[in-house]
């Protein structure tokens, strides 16, 4: 891409705006972006928070790594490079969700602090709530969900997260879950009761 290439673009604002669909909606928007190793359970926890937001009938959305690399990330790979891209674009669509009025939860692997701070700058201070799922390498390798760990350790799959690709913990994600000694239950509670408390819900 050109580094000109907005050049001639002109930005066009919207007749509805952001203010109108919070209000319709009763509730703030936001980006709840969970990160953390393959198998430590962030769309698992990002699904049982969006299932009690819609109990509840707030707006809510998953966007889930392994789905938009099937659709909207197709091709991209594991390198440093489609990572960082796969995360950038994830942090451009999650800003329009909160643009659209929507509790947007992402569950990224998201290994670079650096990727997860672009993502953190696109929206307003408060609209982006770092969830690291915290579990133990070991931990995650011996529930090995999908048998990926078992192919990484065998050769098969390079550049893996925790094997053979690094992964750099948050130092101030806004929420820590310990997967591995929590339930869901109470992970589930403690992501609630954040959003109630910065008076998102
Ligand atoms: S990220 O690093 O770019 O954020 P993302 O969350 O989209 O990763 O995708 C991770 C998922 O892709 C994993 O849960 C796993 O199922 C699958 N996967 C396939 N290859 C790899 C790999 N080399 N490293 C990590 N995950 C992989």
């Amino acid at each position: 891409m050109s580094r000109d290439s907005a050049a001639h673009i002109v930005w066009h604002p919207t007749t509805v705006t952001k203010k109108d669909r919070l209000e319709r909606a009763g509730h703030k928007s936001c980006i709840l972006w969970f990160t953390g190793l393959s198998g430590a359970g962030k769309s698992t926890l990002a699904n049982a928070v969006e299932y009690e937001l819609h109990q509840r009938g707030l707006a809510s959305y998953v966007l889930d790594g392994d789905n938009i690399r099937h659709g909207l990330n197709r091709g991209l790979g594991f390198g440093p490079d489609d990572r960082k891209e796969n995360i950038r674009r994830i942090g451009e669509v999650a800003k329009l969700f909160v643009d659209a009025g929507v509790i947007t939860l992402t569950a990224f692997i998201s290994p670079y602090r650096e990727d997860r701070e672009l993502a953190r700058g696109l929206v307003a201070a408060g609209e982006f709530i770092e969830v690291y799922v915290k579990c133990p390498l070991s931990e995650c390798e011996r529930r090995d969900v999908k048998g990926l760990y078992q192919k990484a350790r065998n050769g098969e799959i390079p550049q893996f997260t925790g094997i053979s690709s690094p992964y750099e913990e948050p130092d101030a994600a806004e929420l820590v879950i310990e997967s591995d000694a929590q339930t869901i239950r109470e992970s589930v509670q403690t992501v609630l009761v954040y959003l109630e408390q910065k008076g998102i819900i």
